[in-house]
């Protein structure tokens, strides 16, 4: 099949897209979008997050052909250019990165929740990060990173 759908902001057209094949693969493996990780592969994770008309979703669980019209972010549309995301800035600050695998979907998570909930409690942080698995840091200093983010972008009035 035809795809089109905006990914990171640019219209994107691939042709022959297999039926079968995932959002992740397609990501990964022919537009080379290589910030998106594949963990489990079978949702449970969080490592393949990306942001479906602005909502997480697991790439790895969603057929391409789904996105077709629609809007997709991956963590390489989040910086602009050279600079990080107040985010992205967050989680180096906080010291809330080890091996790093999970951080592309924990930041793409935050970053949704900062749109609709711009000073979260913990609970919701808690609940808007439930399904993404970190197996190296312990949550702590996530948690205080997506604070860190939520002060960076009322002060900035970043998005
Ligand atoms: Fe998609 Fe684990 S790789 S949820
Ligand atoms: Fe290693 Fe989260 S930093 S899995």
């Amino acid at each position: 099949m035809l795809l089109e759908f905006t990914l990171n902001g640019k219209k994107q057209q691939i042709s022959d897209v297999p039926g079968h094949q995932s959002l992740l693969h397609l990501l990964r493996n022919k537009l080379e979008m290589l910030g998106t990780k594949e963990g489990c592969g079978v949702g449970e994770c969080g490592a393949c997050t990306v942001l479906l008309d602005g909502e997480p979703v697991n790439a790895c669980l969603v057929p391409a052909w789904k996105v077709q019209g629609r809007e997709v972010i991956t963590i390489e549309g989040v910086s602009s250019g050279e600079n990080l995301h107040p985010v992205q800035e967050a989680f180096i600050d906080a010291g809330a990165i080890q091996c790093g695998y999970c951080t592309p979907g924990m930041v793409l998570s935050t970053y949704s929740l900062l749109k609709r909930s711009p000073d979260p409690a913990d609970q919701e942080i808690k609940t808007a990060l439930a399904g993404n698995l970190c197996r190296c840091t312990g949550y702590k200093d996530i948690l205080d990173a997506v604070h860190l983010a939520a002060d960076k972008m009322r002060e900035g009035g970043n998005d």
